[in-house]
């Protein structure tokens, strides 16, 4: 597989997303982008999206809203892959800190956070559906 890079994409470009993701239903993803302080970066290998992260801004600080592989591509090492560009590109972005919430039964992407050094800063018990705790997690950059 050629290199995969990571891009920013417009409102208008949002349909593949929506095709391969079942997180955002709707408008929901739609009206996120309308906000000014919200961008969607995918990962891409020519034509091929494989993922994508929808991110919060507020001043130097970013929060990792949502962030995927899509499924058919997952455990190939491409979550590592997107983790690592997008924190080069928000870098570039001059942000200073990264924040994120995540469930605590999410090894794959636990495991992506932990990697680049994401800690560990609160929970929030039974915070999802399923009744799993919630652990919010910060980078600096
Ligand atoms: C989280 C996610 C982006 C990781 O992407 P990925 O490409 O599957 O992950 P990678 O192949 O880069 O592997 C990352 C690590 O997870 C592990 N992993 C991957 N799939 C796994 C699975 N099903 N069960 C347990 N561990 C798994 C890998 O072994 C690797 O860990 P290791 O280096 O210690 O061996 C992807 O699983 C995903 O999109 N999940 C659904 C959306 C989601 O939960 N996003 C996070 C919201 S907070």
């Amino acid at each position: 597989m050629p290199k995969p890079r990571l891009i920013e994409l417009k409102q208008s470009e949002i349909g593949d997303i929506l095709l391969f993701s079942d997180r955002y239903r709707g408008n929901e993803l739609n009206n996120l982008l309308q906000k000014d302080f919200v961008k969607l970066y995918a990962l891409k290998c020519e034509d091929q999206l494989l993922g994508y992260a929808v991110v919060w801004f507020v001043e130097k600080e970013a929060q990792l809203h949502w962030f995927e592989i899509f499924e058919p591509f997952r455990g190939r090492g491409l979550g590592y892959t997107f983790m690592g560009e997008l924190l080069s590109q928000l870098r570039r972005e001059k942000i200073e800190k990264v924040t994120l919430e995540v469930s605590e039964k999410n090894t794959p992407a636990l495991r992506v956070y932990k990697k680049f050094g994401f800690k560990r800063v609160g929970m929030r018990k039974n915070y999802y559906p399923d009744g799993s705790n919630a652990l919010l997690m910060e980078i600096t950059l």
